[in-house]
């Protein structure tokens, strides 16, 4: 990929998720359709099943996308069980400038899916990573307007879906399979924008000196 005569390599994205039922698998893998259609190199992977090589490329990304369910209004233990895993890399700031961005679902059309958004979004800024919102306004909120919008509930911190806690994991609504790739690809372009950017100013890799 070139850019005004520069070289800029794919952006590389991990798609780094949790789901304990199957739904928000489906949606990690939306998102990383989403970022593969901006260009991007996408690697998905569930954190209960992360490798050493796993972990090495997180620590080579140039962008993870966290996804969780929420689970009693937060993220789920397995992907808090992730996140206090990488203290040590929190604290040598191993991902510092890296972009973030996340997503949610939940069986409650709103669920406190918020919460998980958040929770997610602090988890990025603790690492110092740069979190990208959702980038797209409001669905099904006025008389012509269905739940077939894209973002059809509302976030703008991160991508929120809702499924039927009986739905089998392919019965993710597609308004939210859609909006889960519209994440992906928003957060593939931003890197890229990022990693153009970055050739003739490079990252901040530490804190300025007061
Ligand atoms: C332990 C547990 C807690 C849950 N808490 C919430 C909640 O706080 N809000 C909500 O709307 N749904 C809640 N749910 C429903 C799940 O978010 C929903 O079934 C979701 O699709 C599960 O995603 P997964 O298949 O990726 O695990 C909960 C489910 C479980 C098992």
């Amino acid at each position: 990929m070139s850019h005004n005569g520069i070289d800029v390599a794919a952006p590389t994205v991990a798609v780094v998720y949790h789901s304990g039922f199957g739904h928000t698998a489906s949606l990690a893998e939306a998102v990383a359709a989403g970022a593969g259609d901006a260009g991007a190199d996408v690697t998905v992977m569930h954190v209960e099943t992360m490798t050493d090589d796993d972990w090495n490329l997180l620590d080579h990304v140039d962008a993870m996308i966290f996804g969780s369910p929420t689970y009693m209004g937060n993220v789920s233990a397995g992907f808090q069980a992730f996140a206090e895993k990488t203290g040590r890399r929190c604290m040598e700031g191993t991902w510092r400038d890296k972009v973030a961005a996340g997503f949610t679902n939940s069986g409650g059309k709103s669920g406190d899916k918020l919460n998980t958004l958040s929770s997610l979004a602090v988890f990025a800024a603790q690492h110092h990573m740069h979190w990208v919102n959702l980038g797209l306004s409001t669905g099904w909120n006025s008389s012509f307007s269905s739940e077939d919008d894209l973002n059809r509930l509302g976030f703008f911190l991160g991508a929120g879906a809702q499924t039927n806690v009986d739905a089998n994991p392919d019965q993710v609504h597609p308004a939210d399979v859609s909006t889960c790739r519209h994440l992906g690809h928003r957060v593939a372009l931003v890197t890229r924008q990022l990693n153009i950017g970055r050739t003739v100013s490079p990252a901040v890799s530490a804190p300025a000196a007061s």
